[in-house]
Protein backbone atom coordinates (compact mmCIF):
# COMPACT_ATOMS: atom_id res chain seq x y z
CA UNK A 1 0.00 0.00 0.00
CA UNK A 2 1.19 3.32 -0.20
CA UNK A 3 1.32 6.50 1.62
CA UNK A 4 -0.22 9.94 1.65
CA UNK A 5 0.44 12.08 -1.50
CA UNK A 6 2.87 15.26 -0.50
CA UNK A 7 3.82 18.14 -2.24
CA UNK A 8 7.56 17.45 -3.93
CA UNK A 9 9.12 20.80 -2.49
CA UNK A 10 7.42 19.90 1.17
CA UNK A 11 9.04 16.41 1.04
CA UNK A 12 12.27 17.70 -0.03
CA UNK A 13 12.03 20.51 3.06
CA UNK A 14 10.80 18.08 5.68
CA UNK A 15 14.09 15.63 4.81
CA UNK A 16 16.60 18.30 6.08
CA UNK A 17 18.47 18.61 2.45
CA UNK A 18 17.00 22.88 1.97
CA UNK A 19 14.01 25.16 3.11
CA UNK A 20 10.88 24.43 1.00
CA UNK A 21 11.62 27.91 -0.88
CA UNK A 22 15.05 26.69 -2.25
CA UNK A 23 13.23 23.16 -2.86
CA UNK A 24 11.26 24.74 -5.00
CA UNK A 25 13.80 26.91 -6.73
CA UNK A 26 16.21 23.17 -7.81
CA UNK A 27 13.22 21.86 -8.86
CA UNK A 28 12.68 24.72 -11.06
CA UNK A 29 15.99 24.09 -12.00
CA UNK A 30 15.76 20.93 -13.45
CA UNK A 31 17.84 19.05 -10.23
CA UNK A 32 15.01 16.83 -8.87
CA UNK A 33 13.62 13.36 -9.87
CA UNK A 34 11.09 11.29 -9.08
CA UNK A 35 11.77 7.33 -9.97
CA UNK A 36 14.59 8.04 -12.44
CA UNK A 37 12.57 11.31 -14.11
CA UNK A 38 13.12 14.99 -13.61
CA UNK A 39 10.12 16.92 -12.73
CA UNK A 40 10.35 20.58 -12.76
CA UNK A 41 6.52 21.04 -11.79
CA UNK A 42 6.01 22.59 -8.46
CA UNK A 43 3.10 20.72 -7.46
CA UNK A 44 3.92 17.65 -8.10
CA UNK A 45 2.84 14.83 -5.47
CA UNK A 46 5.05 11.81 -4.40
CA UNK A 47 4.68 9.38 -1.76
CA UNK A 48 6.56 7.52 0.32
CA UNK A 49 7.30 5.25 -1.52
CA UNK A 50 8.46 7.37 -4.78
CA UNK A 51 12.39 7.69 -5.04
CA UNK A 52 13.48 11.11 -5.10
CA UNK A 53 16.88 12.52 -6.00
CA UNK A 54 18.48 15.48 -5.90
CA UNK A 55 21.23 16.67 -7.59
CA UNK A 56 21.46 13.22 -7.87
CA UNK A 57 21.58 12.01 -4.23
CA UNK A 58 18.49 10.36 -2.80
CA UNK A 59 16.67 11.87 -0.16
CA UNK A 60 17.18 9.78 3.24
CA UNK A 61 14.21 10.28 5.52
CA UNK A 62 15.70 11.35 8.83
CA UNK A 63 13.83 11.27 11.47
CA UNK A 64 12.96 14.93 12.76
CA UNK A 65 14.35 16.41 15.96
CA UNK A 66 14.16 20.05 17.77
CA UNK A 67 16.32 21.39 20.53
CA UNK A 68 16.48 24.68 22.16
CA UNK A 69 20.16 26.21 22.87
CA UNK A 70 20.79 28.86 25.00
CA UNK A 71 23.61 30.38 22.88
CA UNK A 72 26.26 31.61 24.61
CA UNK A 73 27.74 35.16 22.72
CA UNK A 74 31.09 34.54 20.63
CA UNK A 75 29.23 31.68 18.35
CA UNK A 76 27.65 31.75 14.77
CA UNK A 77 24.18 30.72 13.74
CA UNK A 78 25.09 28.59 11.10
CA UNK A 79 26.50 24.60 10.80
CA UNK A 80 29.78 25.23 9.95
CA UNK A 81 32.37 28.41 9.45
CA UNK A 82 35.66 28.92 7.05
CA UNK A 83 36.97 31.22 9.84
CA UNK A 84 36.70 27.88 12.60
CA UNK A 85 35.21 29.89 14.97
CA UNK A 86 32.38 28.38 17.35
CA UNK A 87 29.09 27.57 15.66
CA UNK A 88 25.83 26.45 17.11
CA UNK A 89 25.85 22.73 15.91
CA UNK A 90 28.77 22.40 18.35
CA UNK A 91 26.93 21.60 21.33
CA UNK A 92 24.49 19.58 19.85
CA UNK A 93 25.74 16.07 21.61
CA UNK A 94 28.08 13.71 19.87
CA UNK A 95 25.35 11.58 19.00
CA UNK A 96 23.05 13.63 16.96
CA UNK A 97 23.97 12.34 13.05
CA UNK A 98 20.42 14.47 11.94
CA UNK A 99 21.36 17.21 10.00
CA UNK A 100 20.66 19.95 12.28
CA UNK A 101 20.45 23.70 11.37
CA UNK A 102 19.22 27.10 13.62
CA UNK A 103 15.75 28.28 12.74
CA UNK A 104 16.92 31.73 11.92
CA UNK A 105 20.00 33.15 13.85
CA UNK A 106 21.27 35.49 16.78
CA UNK A 107 24.20 37.51 16.09
CA UNK A 108 27.47 36.72 17.00
CA UNK A 109 27.38 38.41 20.05
CA UNK A 110 24.43 37.93 21.06
CA UNK A 111 22.95 35.24 23.09
CA UNK A 112 19.80 33.79 24.11
CA UNK A 113 16.94 31.44 22.76
CA UNK A 114 18.07 29.30 19.28
CA UNK A 115 15.81 26.91 17.96
CA UNK A 116 18.00 23.63 16.27
CA UNK A 117 16.34 21.29 14.01
CA UNK A 118 16.33 19.47 10.87
CA UNK A 119 13.06 20.03 9.98
CA UNK A 120 12.96 22.58 7.00
CA UNK A 121 9.27 23.01 6.41
CA UNK A 122 9.16 23.59 10.61
CA UNK A 123 11.59 25.76 10.25
CA UNK A 124 10.46 27.76 6.96
CA UNK A 125 7.27 28.45 8.78
CA UNK A 126 8.51 29.54 11.79
CA UNK A 127 11.22 31.93 10.09
CA UNK A 128 8.19 33.25 7.06
CA UNK A 129 7.49 37.12 8.36
CA UNK A 130 3.87 36.53 8.15
CA UNK A 131 3.81 34.46 10.94
CA UNK A 132 5.14 36.73 13.68
CA UNK A 133 6.39 34.54 16.21
CA UNK A 134 6.87 36.62 19.46
CA UNK A 135 10.50 37.31 20.84
CA UNK A 136 11.69 39.11 24.03
CA UNK A 137 14.69 40.62 24.05
CA UNK A 138 16.83 42.40 27.26
CA UNK A 139 19.46 45.11 25.82
CA UNK A 140 21.74 47.09 27.84
CA UNK A 141 22.12 49.85 26.28
CA UNK A 142 25.48 52.66 26.17
CA UNK A 143 23.81 55.90 27.69
CA UNK A 144 20.21 55.96 29.17
CA UNK A 145 16.81 56.41 26.27
CA UNK A 146 14.58 59.22 27.74
CA UNK A 147 10.68 57.77 27.14
CA UNK A 148 10.27 59.86 23.82
CA UNK A 149 13.41 57.89 22.34
CA UNK A 150 12.05 54.98 23.16
CA UNK A 151 8.83 55.80 21.89
CA UNK A 152 9.93 56.16 18.01
CA UNK A 153 10.71 52.25 18.43
CA UNK A 154 7.08 51.36 19.13
CA UNK A 155 6.06 54.12 16.31
CA UNK A 156 8.91 52.37 13.94
CA UNK A 157 11.98 53.56 12.89
CA UNK A 158 13.53 53.33 8.80
CA UNK A 159 16.79 51.91 8.58
CA UNK A 160 17.90 51.16 5.08
CA UNK A 161 14.74 51.13 3.55
CA UNK A 162 13.41 48.91 5.98
CA UNK A 163 10.37 49.93 8.42
CA UNK A 164 11.26 48.61 11.88
CA UNK A 165 8.85 48.51 14.77
CA UNK A 166 8.70 47.32 18.08
CA UNK A 167 5.39 45.68 19.87
CA UNK A 168 6.40 46.36 23.04
CA UNK A 169 9.51 48.43 24.35
CA UNK A 170 9.78 49.12 28.28
CA UNK A 171 12.28 50.30 30.35
CA UNK A 172 13.59 47.28 33.26
CA UNK A 173 16.77 49.58 34.96
CA UNK A 174 18.75 52.17 34.85
CA UNK A 175 22.76 52.75 36.23
CA UNK A 176 23.20 56.44 36.21
CA UNK A 177 26.75 56.03 36.92
CA UNK A 178 28.21 53.84 34.33
CA UNK A 179 25.17 56.00 31.68
CA UNK A 180 23.57 52.77 30.89
CA UNK A 181 20.23 51.13 31.20
CA UNK A 182 18.53 47.89 30.35
CA UNK A 183 15.67 47.56 28.32
CA UNK A 184 13.07 44.62 27.28
CA UNK A 185 11.83 44.90 23.71
CA UNK A 186 9.07 43.02 22.17
CA UNK A 187 9.19 42.13 18.35
CA UNK A 188 7.26 40.20 15.97
CA UNK A 189 9.59 40.71 13.35
CA UNK A 190 12.60 38.87 12.83
CA UNK A 191 14.81 41.48 10.23
CA UNK A 192 18.73 41.53 10.27
CA UNK A 193 20.61 42.78 13.08
CA UNK A 194 16.74 44.60 13.96
CA UNK A 195 17.18 45.14 17.86
CA UNK A 196 20.75 46.62 17.31
CA UNK A 197 20.18 49.13 14.08
CA UNK A 198 16.80 50.21 16.24
CA UNK A 199 18.74 51.35 19.33
CA UNK A 200 21.79 52.40 16.73
CA UNK A 201 19.04 54.73 14.92
CA UNK A 202 17.80 56.44 18.37
CA UNK A 203 21.70 57.22 19.31
CA UNK A 204 21.91 54.25 21.99
CA UNK A 205 23.93 51.42 20.83
CA UNK A 206 23.37 48.28 22.20
CA UNK A 207 26.31 46.92 24.30
CA UNK A 208 24.83 43.44 25.49
CA UNK A 209 22.14 41.73 23.61
CA UNK A 210 20.17 38.62 24.80
CA UNK A 211 17.02 36.87 23.35
CA UNK A 212 14.70 36.07 26.26
CA UNK A 213 11.49 34.36 24.98
CA UNK A 214 10.77 32.77 21.76
CA UNK A 215 6.86 32.44 21.70
CA UNK A 216 6.17 30.48 24.83
CA UNK A 217 8.98 29.55 25.34
CA UNK A 218 12.15 30.62 27.72
CA UNK A 219 15.77 29.74 29.08
CA UNK A 220 14.24 28.21 32.44
CA UNK A 221 16.99 25.26 33.63
CA UNK A 222 19.43 26.15 30.81
CA UNK A 223 23.07 28.19 31.07
CA UNK A 224 24.52 29.48 28.62
CA UNK A 225 26.15 26.98 26.07
CA UNK A 226 23.22 24.02 27.04
CA UNK A 227 20.32 22.48 25.23
CA UNK A 228 17.72 20.29 25.65
CA UNK A 229 15.27 18.67 23.19
CA UNK A 230 11.46 19.98 22.81
CA UNK A 231 8.79 17.92 23.79
CA UNK A 232 6.35 16.80 21.06
CA UNK A 233 4.00 18.86 22.85
CA UNK A 234 6.25 22.09 22.21
CA UNK A 235 6.86 21.49 18.62
CA UNK A 236 3.20 21.03 18.77
CA UNK A 237 1.89 24.23 20.07
CA UNK A 238 4.68 26.17 17.84
CA UNK A 239 3.41 24.75 15.07
CA UNK A 240 0.01 26.11 16.00
CA UNK A 241 1.34 29.10 17.03
CA UNK A 242 3.10 29.82 14.06
CA UNK A 243 -0.50 28.98 11.68
CA UNK A 244 -2.81 30.89 14.37
CA UNK A 245 -0.30 33.89 13.65
CA UNK A 246 -1.26 33.92 9.89
CA UNK A 247 -2.48 37.03 8.50
N1 LIG B 1 18.42 41.72 16.84
C1 LIG B 1 19.74 41.93 16.74
O1 LIG B 1 20.18 43.05 16.55
N2 LIG B 1 20.55 40.86 16.87
C2 LIG B 1 20.11 39.62 17.09
O2 LIG B 1 20.92 38.69 17.18
C3 LIG B 1 18.74 39.43 17.18
C4 LIG B 1 17.91 40.50 17.05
Amino acid sequence: MTGSLERLQKVIAKSGVTSRRKAEKLIVEGKVSVNGKVVTELGTKVTPDDKVEVEGVPLTKEEPVYFLLYKPRGVISSVKDDKNRKVVTDFLPEEIEERVFPVGRLDYDTSGILLLTNDGEFANQLMHPKHEIEKVYIAKTKGIPLREDLAKLTKGIRSDGELLKAAHVKTKSVDKKKNTAIIQLILHEGKNRQVRRMFDSIGYPVDKLKRERYGFLDLHGLNAGELRELTPHEVKQLRHLSEKNVK
